[in-house]
């Protein structure tokens, strides 16, 4: 794991591997005078430097996701038990409970809509128990709350552990059919692939998807098996980096390092992140996959510590709980305005563990107006005092900054430094640091 020693190294780092192009550029220009086979060398690496910058730098061009999306996914709690009723009822509540205002406007279908046959044209279709009214009339109906309709197909084969048709070799059609139908996000699942090349088969879908002209964000979930942060960045919005997220603190530690979607705890996933942090950023972002705040099993502490975490993350939000019987406790958790105001912050830089991995932790994220967001997060069963320093934050220690807590939702004074605070056994204290104005 990375560690950075202040909040200064990881501003510098868009600007630093620029300038690393640049210095690579003069050097050829210097060597290609003397020896023809030098110059022939600085025209490989060039072209091989220019290839990988592309493939990290350039963004996809659909204008979506400037911010990490926000919204509901029907997987984590109702995995294939859902129907038209089910997710009505869940644009309903958004539309009426604050989330839509606080930003929460992607109502997700995940697997379990689909017919288990295509159609005779080819159409993939909805399964017409469950979704009678069929998913045009489901995403009008979304659309007429204010939000924006979202839906799952897989990249391979079939579905994942539904026994539906996926996209494979009907890329096109099947763009075609969600944009008829009002899509406006699709989720790209990496079940049933065996042989298939991960970067060609979205890119296909990620064109056929730009073809419609219909503005739709793709939202790749290969798991983080491909590398996809290495080349998703110019045909996704978002790409999970790791197997499916489980609504427990640290369970499943033991397939820690086997590849795919084996289900962990979210502090799992947490410890992947750091290492992807540099290939985030407005419209192409990592996705640690769904919040588990809330769920059954996790606590009220663990689950503002996942909300914040993910926040200073810039992860995407997707809430996956029953909205119609959330209680003011968790609803608290998902409209606190200033720890969401963290994760959409639009500079779009990802934070990072600032302190070495441990039952105290330090996690930081730089801001556009400068200003820090922090988790001081606390891993051990009992409470702890956890002190972030200006060091930590990239600041002079004499600096006097202003500190705010944003789950107290209390300005905290102004301090020189370093600020400690009691944090909960499993949860976090949340700050905002920034200058005396
Ligand atoms: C995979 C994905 C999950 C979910 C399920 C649906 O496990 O990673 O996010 O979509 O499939 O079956």
């Amino acid at each position: 794991m990375r560690l950075f020693s202040s909040l200064a190294a990881l501003r510098r780092r868009p600007f630093a591997k620029r300038a690393a192009f640049g210095r690579h550029q003069r050097g050829c220009a210097i060597a290609m005078i003397p020896h023809r086979r030098t110059y022939l060398r600085c025209i490989a690496i060039s072209t091989l430097v220019l290839t990988l910058c592309l493939s990290r730098c350039v963004a996809l061009e659909n204008g979506l996701a400037r911010t990490p999306p926000m919204g509901w996914n029907s997987w984590i709690v109702f995995e294939f038990n859902i129907d038209e009723k089910l997710i009505r009822s869940m644009a309903d509540t958004i539309a009426t409970n604050g989330m839509r205002q606080a930003g929460y406007d992607y109502v997700v279908v995940d697997a379990g809509w689909k017919a288990k046959q295509r159609g005779p044209d080819g159409e993939l279709a909805a399964d017409t128990t469950r979704f009678p009214s069929g998913i045009k009339a489901l995403a009008g109906y979304v659309h007429s709350k204010g939000l924006k309709f979202g839906i799952y197909t897989d990249a391979g084969s079939k579905d994942c552990g539904w026994d539906a048709p996926g996209s494979l070799g009907h890329e096109e059609q099947d763009a075609k059919t969600f944009a008829s139908w009002g899509v406006d996000f699709i989720k790209e699942d990496w079940c049933n692939t065996e042989g298939v090349n991960a970067r060609e088969v979205y890119t296909k879908m990620s064109r056929a998807m730009l073809k419609t002209d219909r503005p739709m964000v793709l939202s790749m979930c290969e798991w983080g098996d491909n590398h996809p942060w290495l080349w998703a960045a110019d045909i996704a919005n978002m790409w999970r980096t790791t197997g499916d997220s489980k609504a427990c603190w640290d369970c499943g530690h033991e397939s820690k390092d086997k590849p795919g979607g084996y289900p962990r705890g979210w502090t799992l996933i947490l410890d992947a992140q750091p290492p992807l942090r540099q290939y985030t950023g407005p419209g192409h972002w990592n996705d640690p996959d769904l919040l588990v705040a809330g769920v059954k099993g996790v606590s009220l502490e663990e689950s503002r510590a996942n909300f914040s975490l993910w926040a200073i993350l810039a992860a995407p939000l997707f809430v996956g709980i029953d909205l119609r019987w959330m209680p003011p406790e968790v609803a608290r958790i998902f409209l606190n305005k200033e720890v969401i105001a963290v994760d959409q912050d639009a500079a779009g830089i990802e934070g990072d563990r600032v302190s070495p991995p441990g039952d105290q932790e330090v996690w930081v994220r730089p801001l556009q107006n400068k200003d820090t967001a922090v988790a001081l997060f606390n891993r051990s069963g009992k409470t702890t005092q956890i002190s972030v320093t200006w060091q930590q934050i990239g600041r002079k220690s004499n600096e006097k900054l202003t500190v705010r807590d944003l789950w107290r939702h209390e300005d905290q004074g102004v301090r020189q430094r370093e600020y400690s605070a009691p944090v909960p056994a499993h949860g976090v204290t949340m700050l905002r640091i920034g200058a005396t104005h």
